[in-house]
């Protein structure tokens, strides 16, 4: 595999820097290097919100600040991760070109003030955002220090003003032809919504429509779009005049779900990612848990590693309670983003700001100004064991048999059905149900979408895939033909691509064929309200009454409204089995329910290591030429051991084991031997 960084290639370890906010002070840049160095730091993401510092006026353009910077940096050995400004802009710009400022949906144009909210169509906006981005090209391009392009910031929102509207129109025009296939597809009959010509579509709005569930999702796939169409200019900016140097983008994980990150990731060299989970509130295996799932997702867009762009040094300022990462907290968070794939450990933010809105954010430099803190100390650890580790775990791969699937447009589109159950259907939540299982056993997973490519796995799950969308349902028959494993859970296969409901029985389109059973009723259930399934189990949100074809009951319902009803249904399909969950699982019927299949279907799953897992411990595994690494973490405060199957080498000790000792928020790296 190619390297994600090919000017330096090794695990990075770093993070945001904005000396743009600390120029009248010689003394504390120079401070900010030797500091840099004593914490292991080799890379810096520069210049994120630097515009204003950068061309103060129109067309003037200060940049012999940033060439000190990046030139003390490069003399200390120091990587440059170049940021085009364009996440907040400078107020001239904005007092000379309103056009830039966004529009909400009610049709409102914002005052200037607080970032990431341009509108991504604005002419005006793109021209001065080219025009800078460009002079950075030229101007530091070929510098020996920069390895990579920091795209904006943090895409995400959306724009309703007028230019806007227009995009979207026309993006409906391209995508329909005809406003009859347009009506049909979104089912405007309903309430005589009917469009008769095109300029009466707009976004959606609770000004006005919000009943066409159709428009909501071609909405927030345009908004993608267009996010899309405003980075690729940003990318041609910068890669006309540098194309060799990768480009990246920080994107959010899984729970920033306003924009498909897929499509996104997919534009972009490296993809990257903000990491801010709440230590310490809460239990932390599982806050861990959830916070691999997206590391698995970021890995999974492009099959490859990725970088953790930002996380905190120890607290961060905006959670609800901003609690410092106790002792070992933070390398092990670090490593658990390593062991699931990044390259790299970077922060937000290097050095405090004195000022403004993030000045009680944690830094690796605090306000303090020394390097004497248990912050400072705790990373300088960190870069010492990346710096140790890099050679065997920079561009090694994480090999996953099992898919869990994961459709960002189907999310929309939950959150908008209006039934069965408008308290919630927790596709999140289900999602890390099904991932808590090999997250406790040591097993990779991906997460990939419908258009990913899922012939390789030997599982798949599919929560609640309510909507079938880009011909999900021949990949999985196929899958599942030539000898795979399938479960897939209440209401998947429910609709289309535009939330036309699918009729009839048993159909091929409901992939009724594969499942053996086709979908009469679907009921809802309480918060905290389970239906038992028989003989283990239970299920919760929401739970079907299906009717067999093919399929033989696996587990049952006893329940004097549906009877004995099935509530596992099993197919075997080609060479393979499909299984149909008639509701949302919990954690243990899910444990049971995936080792069942497992065993049924004579499947083992490789795992981390062939041992059983202390409570509290995750494992996962990386691969570089034939080396199997072996990853790891203690997620509770208490010391344990684990077993290992056979003899490891400790790639921080040199030391030869086949048990480890993890003290508490600890971790190991080993090889197997
Ligand atoms: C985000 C941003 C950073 C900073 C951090 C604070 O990830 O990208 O600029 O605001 O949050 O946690
Ligand atoms: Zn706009």
């Amino acid at each position: 595999m190619a390297a994600l960084t090919p000017k330096f290639p090794h695990m990075l370890h770093g993070g945001d820097y904005n000396p743009d906010q600390w120029r009248d002070r010689q003394d504390i840049l120079e401070e900010d290097v030797r500091l840099f160095k004593a914490a292991g730091i080799n890379t810096v993401s520069l210049g994120i919100f630097a515009w204003s510092a950068i061309e103060p006026e129109k067309d003037r353009f200060e940049f012999e600040w940033l060439d000190e910077v990046i030139d003390r940096l490069w003399k200390n050995g120091i990587y440059v991760d170049l940021a085009t400004p364009s996440g907040a802009r400078p107020q001239w710009l904005a007092q000379e070109y309103p056009s830039v400022l966004r529009t909400g949906a009610d049709g409102r144009r914002a005052f200037f003030g607080h970032r990431h909210n341009h509108c991504y169509t604005s002419p005006d906006y793109r021209e001065r955002v080219r025009i800078i981005d460009t002079k950075l090209a030229q101007r530091y391009g070929s510098h020996p220090a920069v390895i990579m392009w920091h795209i904006s910031n943090e895409f995400g929102g959306e724009c309703h003003c007028e230019l806007c509207q227009e995009e979207f129109r026309s993006w409906l025009k391209k995508k329909y032809g005809t406003l009859d296939r347009l009506n049909h597809a979104w089912w405007t009959g309903f309430w005589s919504h009917t469009y008769t010509d095109w300029s009466q579509l707009r976004s959606p709005s609770w000004l006005g429509e919000t009943s066409i569930h159709a428009l909501d999702l071609d909405w927030q796939r345009f908004v993608t779009d267009r996010t899309i169409d405003f980075m690729k200019w940003e990318i041609s900016a910068v890669k006309s005049v540098c194309p060799d140097i990768p480009v990246t983008a920080n994107l959010m994980g899984l729970y920033c779900c306003e924009l498909d990150y897929y499509k996104l990731g997919r534009e972009l060299d490296i993809v990257s990612w903000d990491s801010y989970p709440a230590w310490h509130s809460g239990d932390d295996f599982i806050t861990a848990r959830n916070e691999s799932l997206s590391h698995d997702m970021m890995r999974t867009i492009k099959d490859q590693p990725f970088l953790l762009m930002e996380c905190t040094p120890s607290t961060t300022n905006w959670q609800p309670l901003s609690r410092h990462k106790r002792p070992g907290m933070h390398e092990l968070s670090v490593m658990n983003a390593i062991a699931h794939g990044s390259d790299s450990a970077m922060y937000f933010q290097l050095r405090q700001s004195r000022g403004s809105a993030e000045k009680f954010h944690s830094a690796v430099i605090s306000h303090t100004g020394t390097a004497d803190t248990r912050i400072f100390r705790e990373v300088s650890r960190t870069g010492r064991d990346i710096a140790a580790l890099s050679d065997a775990v920079y561009g090694s791969t994480v090999p996953a048999q099992t898919a869990i699937i994961f459709d960002p447009e189907n999310k929309w589109i939950l959150d908008k059905i209006q039934g069965p159950r408008n308290a919630g259907l927790d596709y999140f939540g289900q999602l890390q149900d099904w991932y808590d299982y090999f997250f406790r056993s040591g097993i990779n997973v991906d997460i990939p979408d419908p258009e990913s490519e899922l012939s390789g796995y030997r599982l798949i799950i599919a929560p609640m895939l309510y909507m079938f969308r880009s011909g999900i349902q021949d990949k999985l028959r196929e899958f599942v033909r030539s000898g795979g494993i399938l479960i897939a859970t209440a209401l998947t296969g429910t609709a289309d691509s535009t939330d036309l409901c699918f009729t009839g029985e048993a159909t091929e389109e409901k992939l009724s064929d594969v499942f053996g059973c086709w979908t009469e009723e679907t009921d809802a259930l309480d918060d905290g309200e389970y239906k038992d399934i028989f003989p283990d189990g239970r299920v919760k949100l929401l739970w079907e009454r299906v009717r067999l074809t093919s399929g033989e009951t696996a587990a049952e319902f006893h329940d004097p409204f549906f009877g004995d009803s099935p509530a596992v249904v099993k197919n075997r399909f080609g060479k393979g089995t499909a299984y149909r969950v008639c509701g949302a699982p919990d954690t243990a019927a899910i444990h049971k329910l995936i080792e069942n299949a497992l065993t049924e279907n004579g499947c083992s799953m490789e795992r981390a290591v062939n041992a059983p897992l202390p409570d509290g411990v995750s494992a996962s595994y990386r691969v570089k030429d034939g080396r199997k690494l072996v990853f790891l973490q203690n997620f509770t405060p208490s010391l344990t051991e684990a077993r290992l199957d056979g003899d490891y080498r400790d790639l921080l000790t040199g030391a030869v084991l086949s048990c480890t000792e993890l003290p508490g928020y600890g971790f190991s790296v080993l090889e197997k031997l």
